[in-house]
């Protein structure tokens, strides 16, 4: 039963159900100063055609200094909320994925509490790198459907321009800042593969894969604040096989044939990962919502921030089966099916 504090625990009757956790809406937030390849060049040894010839990417986003990722996330929750036509009074529960936090605690999930003036429910951050925002919604997905929750805000808010080396044009020239957020609710479900909602949620990761993509240093260590330290032949060897795995692992466990996806919303890390996994589902380019040419690689933030735009202007509709997938630094990597 409903308890006074914890009002939003489903009845019991009701947790027996089959539950669906579904996108109601999605919104971003990208910092208004636009960095180009030609900028990056004027300080560094690399150049437009390098980028773009190695990653897709053109520009990105940099935050002001007052651009945090609790400030950004919350900008990019407004937004799913007002999509979703939802008030702060219908979120139960915030999870947010970020490895650029405000602080080491509280968790940046709690700040966006504040920022949104919400009094009640719970909020926590999830660490998974690049896959955190898949992370984060394996987690909500799962809140919602054991009735630990009605609703969830999953949110992923970065600020990488904060931890990378300015002068290393190996890693610089490859990531940008910016939020995106989706709002969940909890639906009834009928059976696999038809529900509007996630479908599944496939998570991994490799520990011993630690030392190939990693930040040197924490906010536990005073000696080191860190930067982050890449292996980019590596990461792209990896990211190419798990990701395949994670994509059939999604389709299998939902009885689903490539042809029967409708977009692939990936990872924004370098045009050449998304397009071997397109040719792995044999989509369409146009059924690939692509960013990392605008935005470059946002971490966490990437995915909610491409289904964001894609569903605003009007790409992505309701009904249309979407498939997510990401890898980043643990290795982490996996997936999610969802029934937009
Ligand atoms: N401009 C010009 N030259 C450069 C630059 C640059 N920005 N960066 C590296 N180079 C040079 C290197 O110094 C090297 O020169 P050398 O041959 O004289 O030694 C040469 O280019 C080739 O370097 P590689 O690192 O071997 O280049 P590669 O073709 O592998 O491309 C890249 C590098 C784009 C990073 C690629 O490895 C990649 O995309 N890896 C995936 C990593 C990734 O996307 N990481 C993001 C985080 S993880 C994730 O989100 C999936």
């Amino acid at each position: 039963m409903a308890t006074k504090r914890g009002a939003w625990l489903l009845p019991a009757d009701e947790r027996q159900m089959v539950i669906r956790s579904q996108i109601i809406g999605a919104g971003g937030y990208l910092p208004a100063r636009v960095v180009t390849n030609d900028e990056l060049a004027q300080q560094l040894d690399t150049s437009d055609a390098w980028i773009q010839e190695r990653t897709g990417i053109r520009q990105r986003h940099i935050a002001a200094p007052e651009e945090t990722a609790a400030f950004m996330g919350a900008a990019a929750a407004r937004s799913a909320l007002r999509e979703a036509g939802a008030g702060v009074d219908d979120v139960d529960a915030i999870v947010l994925a970020t490895t650029t936090p405000d602080q080491a605690f509280p968790a940046t999930a709690v700040r966006v509490q504040a920022l949104l003036g919400i009094k009640r429910g719970f909020a926590f951050d999830v660490s998974a790198a690049c896959s955190g925002f898949i992370y984060a919604l394996a987690v909500a997905d799962a809140m919602l459907r054991a009735g630990t929750a009605r609703s969830a805000l999953v949110i992923g808010s970065e600020v990488y321009s904060r931890i990378l080396d300015w002068s290393d044009r190996s890693t610089a020239v490859l990531f940008g800042d910016g939020a995106g957020a989706v709002y969940l609710r909890a639906g009834k479900g009928e059976g696999l593969g038809t529900d509007r909602g996630i479908l599944s949620t496939h998570l991994h990761s490799q520990g011993e894969l630690g030392d190939i993509l990693y930040v040197d240093g924490a906010v536990g260590r005073r000696d080191r604040p860190g930067t982050l330290v890449m292996n980019g032949r590596e990461v792209f060897r990896h990211a190419v096989v798990r990701l395949a795995e994670a994509v059939d692992e999604a389709l299998l466990a939902n009885g689903l044939d490539r042809g029967q996806v409708d977009w692939l919303v990936p990872h924004q890390a370098n045009m050449r990962i998304i397009e071997a996994m397109r040719r792995k589902i044999a989509l369409r380019p146009e059924q690939v919502v692509v960013t990392v040419d605008r935005h470059a690689n946002t971490s966490a933030a990437s995915i909610p921030l491409a289904l964001a735009e894609a569903v605003s202007d009007g790409r992505i509709r309701s009904g249309d089966l979407v498939l997510m997938e990401a890898l980043g630094g643990g290795l982490t990597w996996g997936s999610a099916l969802v029934r937009l």
